[in-house]
């Protein structure tokens, strides 16, 4: 199934590429959902083609770095996170040569390049568990994922107790090859993605080969699924109760989190530093608390992690307040950025989330893009798109619709945990099939008046939510004040107002204010007389007091 390329040459750099040292500390990272993004064959999926075609809008955004989640072989029974070969792409997306042509392309335009690395678990049609099943109990492709036989007098209770992050068991039993039935293999997602042991010495040797099949390819570094996954407490111990999806990133528990995962990381990191122009890793960790979080980006492992405690907080000054300080604080012992994330393929998008509607989704963005550190915009939240919450259950895919049903987990998110609503194809166009996602329908339907939301209609328009990404990211550019450092000066601010300066290497200081109050605050001595407003959410000229869910950028 692997496929391969003749030429393997380093890619070249575009004139515009940053070649500063520590590029990813305050780097802009979008996500591209693949699927979702451009359509470039017509067949109603995104792929691979269809994705370098927009680069230049990415370019033009000004965002820095493009990463993509997985592309490669799958059965897609979790969109692609079900990996059935690490180094060959899915038909669907295209083949590897669109992959090299992707990556240079990026490069020429100065964007770097992330692909999704998704360790914890493969696909059920790996060639490894395939093989695992087949050969039955004692063949050492077995221990290459978590084999257990049943509880009970006939084995037909599952080893632990331990449920699915999709909804109920995380076991299933499997025939022998002489169709009796035989062994349980434990898997935290979907029965489609049996986890790994990485306590087996040849799974450790096949990540660190397929990191240098992607570097080698000229990747600029890895966003690491369930980083916090991959390694099991000793023995696979119970849990002792159920309930145990309310716990997930609440507590360190024996499948998630566990100290055992750090010296994997090393060993990764040393493979990243074996090549030029700084390649990272960014973990995908859900942990307790930010300190934790912190403990994945020691100096000796990855770049990044995701900032999940500061995505789930409410709308509020004093709790956003409380999170920046905890995520700054936590990170700064260890060196590494702190990360910024609002909207991602897993969950609500912010415009709905929030609860505000679109004034507060855009104030929400210029907060996050005035903080210290790395920032994610996740495909299309810089057209303010809203979460598709009306999608007939036919039309769905996400497996935890169908195993957990059409209430999800009752997070009372908005969605109660489903995502395929997050998952709806990018509008390009204002009208016409797709509305310009692709020449052909679109997997998931597209609302009506999805146009309305287009690239097309918001380009040029200065009050649009593109153009504010625009000139935000185009501002944090220039202003060094905006991004660099590893703290924030707060200002003393009315209740419900956030407000805190930022000062740059440059001279120039800026103060970010938001109201997420209920009325409208005064904002005397926060923002200077003789300064000036750069940017604001919604078009406030800077005169009288800030309204609500309005954000300002103020040059002092
Ligand atoms: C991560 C991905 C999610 C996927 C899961 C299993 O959380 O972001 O989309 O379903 O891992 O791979």
């Amino acid at each position: 199934m692997t496929q391969h390329l003749a030429d393997r040459t380093q890619p070249t750099r575009g004139p515009g590429h940053d070649q500063r040292r520590d590029w990813w500390r305050d780097a802009v990272i979008y996500q591209v959902y693949p699927r979702s993004f451009a359509d470039g064959d017509g067949d109603g999926m995104g792929d691979l083609a269809g994705a370098r075609e927009r680069l230049p809008y990415l370019a033009d955004l000004g965002v820095d770095a493009v990463w993509l989640s997985p592309f490669y072989a799958s059965p897609q029974a979790d969109a692609g996170y079900d990996v059935a070969d690490y180094r060959a792409i899915d038909p669907m997306f295209g083949d590897l040569h669109d992959a090299d042509a992707l990556i240079r392309e990026a490069h020429r335009l100065g964007l770097r390049v992330i692909v999704d690395l998704v360790p914890n678990h493969s696909s059920d049609r790996h060639e490894w568990f395939q093989r695992a099943l087949r050969e039955g109990p004692g063949s050492p492709l077995r221990d290459r994922y978590h084999f257990r036989p049943g509880r009970g007098a006939s084995g037909d209770l599952p080893p632990n107790d331990w449920e699915s992050i999709f909804g109920g068991p995380a076991w299933t039993r499997v025939p022998d090859p002489d169709g009796t039935p035989g062994e349980w293999y434990l898997h935290l997602f979907a029965p489609e993605q049996p986890d790994f042991n990485w306590d087996n010495e040849a799974v450790r040797d096949e990540f660190r080969s397929v990191l240098r099949f992607w570097l080698d390819m000229g990747v600029d570094g890895f966003r690491i699924d369930v980083a916090h996954g991959l390694i099991k407490a000793a023995g696979l111990p119970d849990m002792g109760h159920t309930g145990q999806l309310k716990l997930l990133g609440t507590q360190v528990l024996p499948f998630f989190d566990q100290d055992g995962v750090h010296e994997i990381y090393r060993s990764w990191r040393r493979i990243l530093d074996e090549y030029p122009n700084q390649r990272i890793g960014v973990a995908e960790a859900w942990t307790p608390n930010a300190g934790r979080t912190a403990l994945y980006v020691r100096p000796d492992e990855l770049h990044q992690a995701f900032n999940f405690h500061y995505l789930n907080t409410a709308w509020d000054a004093a709790a956003l307040r409380e999170v920046i300080d905890a995520s700054l604080d936590s990170m700064r012992p260890v060196g590494a950025p702190t990360t910024w994330v609002l909207s991602n393929h897993d969950v609500v998008r912010h415009r709905t989330r929030l609860g505000g509607g679109i004034a507060r989704a855009r104030a929400a963005t210029l907060l996050m893009l005035a903080l210290p550190g790395s920032a994610y915009v996740y495909q299309g939240e810089e057209l303010g798109l809203p979460e598709v919450t009306d999608l007939p259950d036919e039309a769905r895919q996400d497996p935890a619709f169908f195993r957990r049903g059409p209430h999800g987990d009752g997070s009372g998110d908005g969605q109660d945990g489903l995502r395929d609503g997050c998952r709806v194809p990018i509008p390009w166009a204002a009208d016409g099939t797709s509305y310009g996602f692709g020449a052909g329908g679109s997997w998931l339907p597209q609302p009506d008046g999805w146009g309305a939301h287009s690239v097309a209609v918001q380009t040029g328009d200065p009050a649009s939510t593109l153009e504010l990404y625009r000139s935000a990211l185009a501002l944090r550019r220039a202003h060094a004040a905006l991004g660099a450092g590893d703290g924030v000066e707060w200002l003393d601010a009315p209740a419900g107002v956030l407000a805190f300066r930022r000062r740059g290497a440059d001279g120039v200081s800026l103060v970010c204010a938001v109201n997420t109050g209920a009325a409208p605050a005064e904002l005397p001595g926060v923002l200077t007389a003789g300064g000036h407003a750069l940017l604001t959410s919604d078009g406030w000229d800077g005169t009288g007091p800030l309204p609500v869910d309005t954000a300002v950028w103020w040059q002092e």
